[in-house]
């Protein structure tokens, strides 16, 4: 009901905006990872600060366009759309402590035809564009700036108790209340490309803002080809911690404002297909559903299943309990006083996203459970650190050649497949659970296993 209201928001400012004016949205993206990496503005390297990135499995520290369309899956429910897109993570400090919580996020993706009263054609987002919109440096407003007007926040409450009420509207930094319904912290991505560079030193200037407002209008001439509007709500469920006043949220990269928020785009889109949407659902409201290009690719099974296939970086984010520094070098900083600097830090190495299998053990994949028990009922085990390595581990330890994980937390294992299971696999979406110990990882799903097995 939630994204409803959202939709009805939106669709209003859209209808204040600009003529040719829908949009299609993918809500309630899951982040296929939250990690301090960042290959546009760090390629090949540790980012500066941690991200929440939605989209392609194949997400690294290096954009490699046509690697990236190679992934598995990603976690936007049109397939073919392998981009990933990307903002800070939002931390929760606590007052006594001062320990900082993740709060858990998901997005929003609105893509909008928003071009101006000269009615430019619009056009996808070229392969290989990447694009940065907001400024992490960011500690001040400038309301005469298009960039600093694309970055916003919505404090939501469904019950229209704060409707009209000036502190409640949107607005360019944090709020200095809760949000009883969640947070949105928001990105407008520049529409215009300079239609040469695919990327520039500073990540920006390929693109520019269209002339009449930071989300609609005419393309101005250095920046001459109308593309596709991206916009972005990343939502934080900031209604599940308390607020105590400034500094209660952190951004990963230390702003307490809010104003250095930002996001990053790098295009996986299979070009043609994003170009046949544009073209034909010029009159979409919100539902992907309602774009036959789109319809026909959709698959949030495989999106609910998606897991990274990379790497990510080796340190806690906080994600199992809470942490007294925010990883990278990013002291807390409002923008009064000099920013404060850091000494003595070391920098953590990738690792594969998912535990590598003991030597000898590969994965068959997604299989069935048996039909009249169990298909592996030599040993088992459950535990809160399960991985598919932690399960063949133990089943090795047994003496067992084949092990299945199950449910997230659940290890079998056996020499033979019982009670009418098979080793086919099944569609690999099926196994839908994240394993216990690792929420980069399958383990198994409802009557599926992962099976494993060693020769
Ligand atoms: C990705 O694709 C490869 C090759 O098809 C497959 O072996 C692997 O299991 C897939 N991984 C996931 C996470 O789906
Ligand atoms: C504010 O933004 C406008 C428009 O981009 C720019 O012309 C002006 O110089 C900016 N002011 C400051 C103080 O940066
Ligand atoms: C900004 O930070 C400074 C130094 O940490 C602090 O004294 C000041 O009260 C803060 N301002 C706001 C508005 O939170
Ligand atoms: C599946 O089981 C059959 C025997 O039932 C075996 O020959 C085959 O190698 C197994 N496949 C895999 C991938 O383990």
């Amino acid at each position: 009901m939630a994204f409803e209201a959202i939709s009805k928001l939106v669709l209003l400012a859209t209808l204040l905006c600009a003529a040719n004016a829908q949009y299609w949205i993918f809500g309630g993206t899951r982040p296929i990872v939250t990690t301090r990496l960042d290959p546009v503005i760090s390629p090949d390297a540790i980012g500066s600060h941690v991200h929440s990135v939605v989209g392609a499995s194949r997400f690294k520290d290096v954009y490699d366009p046509a690697d990236l369309v190679q992934s598995n899956c990603t976690t936007i429910p049109v397939q073919p759309d392998k981009s990933n897109y990307w903002a800070p993570q939002l931390y929760h400090q606590d007052q006594q402590t001062g320990e900082l919580t993740p709060i858990p996020t998901t997005f929003n993706i609105y893509y909008l035809q928003r071009n101006g009263p000269t009615d430019q054609p619009i056009k996808a987002f070229p392969e290989g564009l990447r694009m940065v919109a907001g400024d992490t440096n960011r500690r001040s407003y400038n309301a005469s700036s298009h960039a600093d007007q694309a970055i916003t926040f919505v404090c939501q409450d469904f019950s229209g108790a704060h409707n009209n009420d000036p502190d409640w509207a949107e607005r360019p930094n944090f709020f200095d209340h809760n949000c009883p319904d969640g947070m949105r912290a928001q990105v407008f991505f520049p529409s215009c490309w300079d239609g040469v560079n695919l990327d520039s030193a500073d990540h920006k200037s390929h693109m520019s803002y269209p002339i009449q407002n930071f989300n609609g209008g005419d393309c101005p001439d250095t920046h001459p080809v109308q593309l596709i509007s991206l916009f972005y709500e990343m939502m934080v469920t900031v209604d599940k911690f308390d607020y105590w006043g400034p500094g209660t949220w952190v951004l990963a990269n230390g702003d307490t404002t809010g104003y250095g928020h930002h996001g990053d785009f790098q295009n996986g889109w299979d070009v043609d297909l994003l170009q046949q949407a544009i073209d034909q659902c010029a009159n979409v409201v919100a539902n992907v559903q309602d774009c036959p290009p789109l319809a026909a690719n959709f698959n949030q099974a495989s999106a609910d299943a998606c897991v990274l296939e990379t790497d990510i970086v080796n340190e806690d984010t906080g994600f199992s309990s809470p942490i007294r520094v925010l990883p990278g070098c990013n002291p807390l900083w409002n923008g009064t006083g000099p920013r404060p600097t850091c000494t003595g830090l070391s920098t953590p190495s990738l690792v594969p996203a998912q535990t590598a299998l003991p030597l000898g053990w590969s994965e068959v994949g997604c299989i069935a459970e048996g039909t009249n028990g169990r298909a592996l009922t030599g040993a088992s085990t459950t535990s809160p650190t399960m991985t598919r390595a932690a399960c063949a581990s133990f089943c090795a330890s047994k003496g067992f050649s084949l092990a299945g994980v199950e449910f997230s937390d659940e290890c079998y294992c056996d020499n033979q497949m019982r009670n009418g299971a098979t080793n086919g696999t099944v569609t690999w979406n099926e196994c839908t659970n994240f394993c216990a110990g690792n929420s980069n990882e399958i383990c198994g799903g409802p009557m599926r296993l992962t099976l494993l097995v060693t020769n």
